[in-house]
């Protein structure tokens, strides 16, 4: 008989390091990470980061913070050595950066890596040096208080490895994306970035949230944010959203920071997603700076070593936050009304206004419930309830100068240009209007002079059954009658220009989009208000003058008159500044 030799064996320790340093350092930019999150973590004020090469060649992170003596110098880079959990339950309750104590050890086996520490208050330094994950030295050195690590030739004993880096500029990038990131989660520590010797990001110590995003992205950036504070119960969200004017096709510009920490989770983005609906188009993405605080034990930070992925134990508090946050910062929802009628209204001095002649302004729908409703949806027929009006108006004087294209009205304001898209500004103030009487619980309505019978696709006619208690505290009189059909006999006033076909068929189909999520009436009833002031508008076509007068006025004072309740821009600034610099002045 003979011996099988057994094809399984337990690999070498040295391999079985190498696989797990990859797990943690993928590129420079995660030594970046793993080293300031250390620094963050000694309590240092000031952390200078120098790198070579994109890091390929030279990465340096030195901080003040409170350093090691020789003997913790030695076991920082051994796997699992940590100083910041010591039982299994301190996990449940994480408030350092790190806690896997893996990262030292990973490093200093993929690189020539070379740690000078000096410890509060001792006199001499340690100095270790590990070549590839082999101890070469360990000597006594003078230093200041603090540590610094230097990681050279990284990869140089993993060659495949090595293969996948990309080009020194491709790995700058992202290294000067893990120094934003890293920076904005610690205002208050000085943080500077240097690149073959020349200075990247410097940002002083001491620093809050908004000085730091000042410091990064500039003044003229920071302009177009606007700020959020709220508090409910044990969550806190602080920071900075951007209005939609500014915003981008990905979401690199999203910032979000659990406990000071970077974090991501699915109801995060949901939630930033939810809150800038309606004010920002589909394939858009806002920006934001948000720093959401929670008692620990209310977030698992644990869910990944290198994934910045959390998870909530009540996510839908934590949504219903975020949304609230931002909404209440982008001041939809919320009633400016004092201060914002202490601003001065916008004024007009009109010289001239060319409109395209057109007799027909309210072209004649086919359906019986028009003949009623003849009144234009600019005028709404509310005269009780104040339209409840936003933030500061959008200029403090404007001019009609006329409209091109047959379409786009254009205006000369305080700061320079403007056009506007009439039939974009009209949803928005038409939906603004429409949301303010149903928030005050006095809807106008009208009734139709001949009941009408829509009949809906089964799954379209779902969602309205679904919600048809919504539909009439929102003013519309409509009841089930048989199979998917719907008897209506009454519209909310400001919409009732348009058919009660179109107007259900689009909130119908926009109720179905947005499918049966967990969302708040409120929400609800903003996704029908929407779907009925698009089908209202469209129904009204052309504006005449004075109609265009009204809107530009009722949209200056609009809560969020940059965009339609759908995402679409409203108005497109060209301020004086601009036109100066493009004439080269
Ligand atoms: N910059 C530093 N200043 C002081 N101590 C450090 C520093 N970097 C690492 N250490 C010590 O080395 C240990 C191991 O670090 P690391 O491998 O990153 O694991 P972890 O951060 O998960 O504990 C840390 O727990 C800490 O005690
Ligand atoms: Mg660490």
């Amino acid at each position: 008989m003979s011996i099988i030799k057994p094809t399984i064996q337990i690999l070498p320790r040295e391999i079985i390091d190498k696989i797990a340093a990859g797990e943690v350092v993928e590129r420079p930019s995660s030594v970046v990470k793993e080293l300031v999150e250390n620094s963050f973590d000694a309590g240092a004020t000031q952390i200078d980061i120098e790198v070579t090469f994109g890091g390929k060649k030279f990465i340096s992170v030195a901080d003040n913070g409170h350093g090691m003596i020789r003997d913790d110098a030695i076991l920082s880079v051994e796997q699992h050595a940590t100083s910041k959990i010591k039982s299994i339950d301190d996990i449940e309750k994480i408030t350092t950066m790190g806690f896997r104590g893996e990262a030292l050890a990973a490093i200093s086996s993929v690189s020539r890596f070379r740690l000078t520490t000096c410890y509060q208050g001792e006199i001499v330094g340690t100095e270790v040096i590990i070549v590839g994950g082999k101890l070469q030295d360990v000597r006594e050195i003078g230093r200041p208080k603090g540590t610094t690590v230097e990681v050279r030739d990284l990869f140089f004993n993993m060659p495949a490895r090595k293969k996948f880096l990309r080009s020194p500029a491709t790995e700058l990038e992202r290294i000067k994306t893990i120094f934003i990131t890293l920076a904005l989660s610690h205002p208050e520590v000085g943080m500077s970035l240097k690149s073959d010797g020349e200075e990247i990001y410097n940002s002083p110590a001491g620093g809050t949230f908004e000085d730091r995003i000042r410091d990064i992205f500039g003044r003229e950036y920071f302009k177009n944010l606007q700020r959020v504070s709220f508090t409910k119960n044990e969550i806190k969200i602080h920071g900075y959203v951007a209005l939609p004017t500014i915003s981008r096709t990905d979401r690199e510009e999203q910032y979000v920071f659990v406990n000071g920490r970077s974090a991501t989770a699915n109801v995060i983005v949901y939630a930033i997603r939810e809150a800038y609906r309606g004010i920002l188009a589909k394939d858009r993405y806002p920006i934001v700076f948000l720093r959401i605080d929670c008692p620990p034990e209310e977030v698992d930070v644990n869910v990944h070593p290198t994934k910045r992925e959390v998870r909530f134990r009540r996510p839908d508090e934590i949504r219903d936050a975020i949304i609230d946050a931002i909404r209440n910062a982008l001041s939809i929802n919320v009633s400016a009304g004092e201060n914002a009628r202490a601003q001065p209204l916008p004024s007009f001095s009109r010289k001239q206004l060319t409109i395209g002649s057109n007799e027909e302004l309210y072209p004649r729908i086919s359906g019986k419930a028009n003949a009623q409703s003849s009144a234009p949806a600019v005028e709404p027929a509310v005269t009780s309830a104040e339209p409840q009006v936003g933030g500061k108006p959008l200029w403090t004087w404007c001019r009609i100068l006329g409209q091109i294209g047959g379409l786009y009205v254009v205006l000369e304001t305080d700061s320079g240009l403007v056009l506007m898209d009439p039939h974009a500004a009209h949803e928005r103030v038409l939906f603004e209007e429409f949301m303010a009487e149903i928030k005050s619980g006095n809807v106008q309505t009208q009734s139709l002079l001949f009941p009408e019978t829509i009949t809906l696709r089964p799954n379209e006619a779902y969602y309205v059954t679904k919600h048809i208690d919504l539909f009439r505290e929102m003013g519309f009189s409509i009841s089930i009658f048989g199979r998917d059909s719907f008897l209506v006999d009454a519209l909310p006033a400001c919409i009732s220009n348009a058919s009660v076909g179109s107007i259900l068929n689009e909130i119908a189909q926009s109720l179905q989009q947005s499918g049966s999520r967990g969302a708040k009436d409120i929400w609800r009833q903003e996704t029908i208000a929407r779907a009925a002031c698009r089908a209202a508008v469209r129904a009204h076509s052309q504006l005449t003058e004075k109609e265009i007068e009204k809107l530009v006025e009722r949209l200056s004072r609009a809560e969020m008159p940059y965009t339609c309740p759908h995402g679409r821009p409203t108005v497109i600034f060209f301020p004086i500044e601009e036109l100066n610099k493009k004439f080269q002045r």
